[in-house]
């Protein structure tokens, strides 16, 4: 079978690092035929990459978009707000398209993707890359096989490091609401996903509070310079400070050893973050230790594109990831609790923060046989199952394989959807599946209505999943 021929819209984080890398390891699979970035930098250095010739690198979608149809796939990896567009004009042209999340950034904008996907009977996937995971996989198969009974109540928690809520949402991209998207909408779509196809089954009421609490100017300890490189007297006990973040990076590896369940990989990272000088030395005669020592990966590549130490220390002195979080332009909540009833009587909390000491998920099932407890970070993940008579308790280690981006999501994600363009068509499963991305989506922007007009919203499914 002949490789599926892509096209790559916006060749930025997630585009060029997430899921092209899926083209080099599986070429036999997929192949990159064409790209459309509007930075020079980025367009040649994917077209380089991925062997794309001169007139198959455009400068935007639209360039892209006049072309006739390169190939049967569309990768659309922009920023929230440039989703829609270019992927109805991807649909309407034939593209099977793979769309990052949110899909859009208004409801209306999402129903709209969903109809041009149908009229037009081309796939439309959504980059909820938590559905892909051996960890979510495992939770919805253990509650599916009814070992915890009846489920009663759920306990979901996005526990965002103090790190990446700075990083991503008081200095970074999603840090505004206008902007970009509110945060329940940027972060916990994925969460909203994965909750109803667990348990299988629809929430039917939802209520929602939540607010900005600590990253704006009245929250400084003390006068605070616009920069942390600018003689910031609190700079050394700051846990948010961009040198202690992206030059030190010992919150990241801190975070990633706390979730990882490979002992020897644990035990190197804990060694880096007592003796780094010791692990750099010996990196020397051991290359994959490089891994550690010489990480270039996210999030320092959000800050530049060649993240040596230092253009890293250039970013931050110049770049908006080496403001203060007390004075920056963001207005996204720090912490939002959304509380459902699902159509059973299972009541679900999904408590959102981003100030956690350590990055990850937890979730924790009560059914009325038995008890469910899964921690998904960026190191791995663990479920354990404890029935109540028998008190028997197992653990279930759901770590993917080192360097497998969001707990292996990244790559089954591409592999399923790799598989199903090349299997064409419009099936129903995908045509469905797209619908529950709808309905996560539709419940984002529920619970932000909720949460700013204090009120309770029923619910319906009905229209989605007739
Ligand atoms: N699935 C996930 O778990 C996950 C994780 C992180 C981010 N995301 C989402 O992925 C998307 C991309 O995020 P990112 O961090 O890669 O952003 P990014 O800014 O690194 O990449 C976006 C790219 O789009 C390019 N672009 C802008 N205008 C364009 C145009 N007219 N035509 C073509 N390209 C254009 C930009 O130059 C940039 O390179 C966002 O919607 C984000 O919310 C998803």
């Amino acid at each position: 079978m002949k490789p599926v021929r892509a096209v790559l819209i916006g060749a930025g984080q997630r585009g060029s690092e997430a899921y092209a890398p899926y083209a080099l390891k599986y070429p036999d699979q997929l192949q990159f035929v064409a790209v459309a970035e509007p930075d020079e930098q980025r367009r040649s250095r994917f077209a380089l990459t991925h062997a794309i010739p001169r007139e198959y690198c455009f400068e935007s979608w639209e360039e892209l978009m006049e072309h006739p149809q390169l190939g049967e796939a569309a990768i659309i990896a922009t920023q929230d707000w440039l989703h829609t567009r270019p992927a109805i004009a991807a649909l309407k042209k034939g593209y099977h398209v793979l769309l990052e999340k949110p899909m859009a950034t208004r409801p209306e904008e999402c129903r709209q993707l969903v109809e041009e996907s149908e009229k037009n009977e081309r796939q439309l996937h959504i980059c909820h890359v938590l559905r892909y995971t051996r960890h979510a996989r495992k939770m919805r198969e253990i509650v599916q096989s009814g070992i915890l009974g009846e489920i009663i109540d759920v306990d979901h928690r996005e526990n965002v490091s103090f790190w990446h809520m700075a990083h991503s949402y008081v200095r970074g991209n999603w840090r505004n609401s206008e902007q970009s998207s509110p945060m329940i909408l940027a972060k916990c779509c994925h969460d909203l996903d994965i909750l109803p196809w667990i348990l299988g089954q629809w929430p039917i009421r939802l209520s929602s509070s939540g607010e900005l609490t600590h990253f704006r100017a009245d929250k400084a300890p003390v006068k605070t310079p616009e920069r942390c490189v600018e003689g910031c007297p609190i700079e050394k006990e700051c846990p948010y400070s961009a040198i202690h973040v992206y030059v030190e990076m010992l919150p990241f590896w801190h975070s990633y050893s706390q979730t990882c369940t490979n002992p020897v990989n644990k035990a190197i990272i804990a060694e880096y973050m007592r003796r780094p000088v010791l692990i750099r030395f010996l990196a020397r005669f051991f290359p994959s230790l490089k891994q550690v020592t010489e990480y270039k990966g996210w999030p320092l590549t959000v800050l530049t594109q060649d993240p040596t130490p230092e253009k890293v220390f250039q970013a931050i002195q110049s770049g908006p990831y080496g403001r203060c979080v007390y004075h920056c332009d963001n207005d996204v909540v720090d912490h939002q609790v959304v509380s459902m009833q699902f159509e059973q009587g299972t009541t679900v909390t999904l408590t959102m923060h981003g100030h956690s000491h350590i990055e990850h998920r937890s979730t924790r099932i009560e059914g009325t046989r038995g008890r469910l407890m899964g921690v998904l970070g960026n190191g791995g993940g663990w479920i354990t199952v404890e029935e109540h008579r028998s008190r028997k308790k197992k653990f279930i280690d759901t770590s993917p394989p080192v360097g497998e981006g969001h707990g292996g999501g990244d790559i089954q994600l591409m592999a399923e959807f790799v598989n199903a363009v090349r299997e064409g068509g419009y099936p129903e499963n995908i045509q469905r599946a797209a619908r529950e991305a709808l309905f996560s989506h539709l419940l984002a922007f529920a619970a932000e209505e909720a949460r700013l007009q204090k009120k309770v919203i029923e619910i319906s499914h009905e229209e989605f999943f007739a």
